[in-house]
């Protein structure tokens, strides 16, 4: 099964996602009217004009101009371009001027070649591709405001069901919130090319019931406990090339340049959807991420499998 779920850009469960349905089911009825009488005069011409037996020396009436229809067929499109324009920026500014409130939580989400970082600044989590955040319900509103950013090139955090498009744009920084109605896991995907492994940019936001969410959080925090049995992959993983780009707290790893491992196995992709987070995948991933996704910035780490196998049992450790 691919890891990947089809989201439904009609089944909207977030504030911002609402508002972008109804104008957009607005914007689809205006056009479909239009639609229907354009196509309808069309159809209609060719039945009662199509060509038929007649006199070749008769021409057909000649008409030169008509102011009247002239102006009908420029102001009325106009008037409803007009329209159009007025209520999409009404939309557009109900959904960007809403004030942060205090209770909101917090994210930054940076776009990298090919993943996204998700920074929580004010509970000190760092993760990749996979966004938890508390439910807005009957207990009260608690909106996530983000922060989006990018590294590298242009990216585009789009996860349909919850909020509109934001670009990722290289120093600059874009601001978007959802606020999710419905306890559920929605996906999204990077929606502006990036070069090769564009396709592979898998976004998921896990909304979580508030106190499940506590519980998400506490568990972050928390460094995974050591194991005995991995200590020998703990000291490969710091003896080697790794911590020049990955975090795992507690060890020499500091790198920012890939995404942070501390609580890999939480997560349920690797390589940012490419493929499911099992041991088995993983080692092939540590291996050569190529096979995966071809063009991932991780080189193969030309490792023999016994320094596979110690890696990967000290890697499946981090929950
Ligand atoms: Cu990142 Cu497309």
């Amino acid at each position: 099964m691919s890891p990947v779920q089809t989201p439904n850009i009609f089944a909207p469960v977030s504030t911002p996602a609402f508002a972008i349905r109804d104008v957009s089911f607005f914007v689809l009825g205006i056009t479909a009217v239009i639609f229907l009488i354009v196509a309808g005069f069309a159809t209609y011409t060719l039945i009662r004009f199509g060509r038929r037996p007649m006199n070749p020396e008769l021409e057909p009436a000649q008409v030169y101009g008509s102011t009247q229809i002239e102006l009908a067929w420029t102001v009325v499109p106009f008037l409803i371009v007009v329209v159009l324009f007025l209520v999409t920026a009404r939309y557009i500014y109900g959904i960007e001027r809403r004030p942060q409130p205090p209770g909101a939580l917090e994210i930054t989400v940076v776009g990298n070649q090919w993943w996204w970082e998700i920074r929580y600044p004010n509970l000190g989590i760092v993760t990749a591709n996979e966004i938890h955040v508390p439910v807005s319900d009957g207990d009260g509103s608690t909106p996530t405001f983000i922060t989006v950013k990018s590294v590298d090139v242009a990216h585009s955090f789009w996860v349909p069901q919850l909020a509109g498009k934001m670009d990722a744009i290289p120093n600059k920084t874009n601001r978007i919130w959802i606020e999710p109605r419905r306890v559920g896991t929605y996906v999204g995907q990077c929606a502006e090319y990036c070069g090769l492994q564009h396709t592979l940019m898998l976004l998921v936001v896990v909304v979580h019931p508030k106190d499940e969410f506590r519980a998400w959080v506490a568990a972050q925090q928390t460094p995974p406990a050591e194991q005995a049995a991995a200590r020998t992959g703990r000291e490969l993983f710091s003896s080697l090339a790794c911590i020049n780009c990955h975090s795992i707290r507690g060890t020499p790893g500091n790198g920012v340049f890939g995404p942070d491992l501390t609580h890999l196995m939480s997560r349920s992709t690797l390589g940012a959807g490419a493929v499911r987070n099992t041991r088995d995948n993983l080692r092939a991933w540590v291996k050569d991420p190529g096979a995966f996704k071809a063009g991932a910035l991780m080189p193969a780490m030309q490792l023999d499998g016994t320094q596979l196998d110690q890696l990967v049992a000290y890697l499946v450790t981090l929950r």
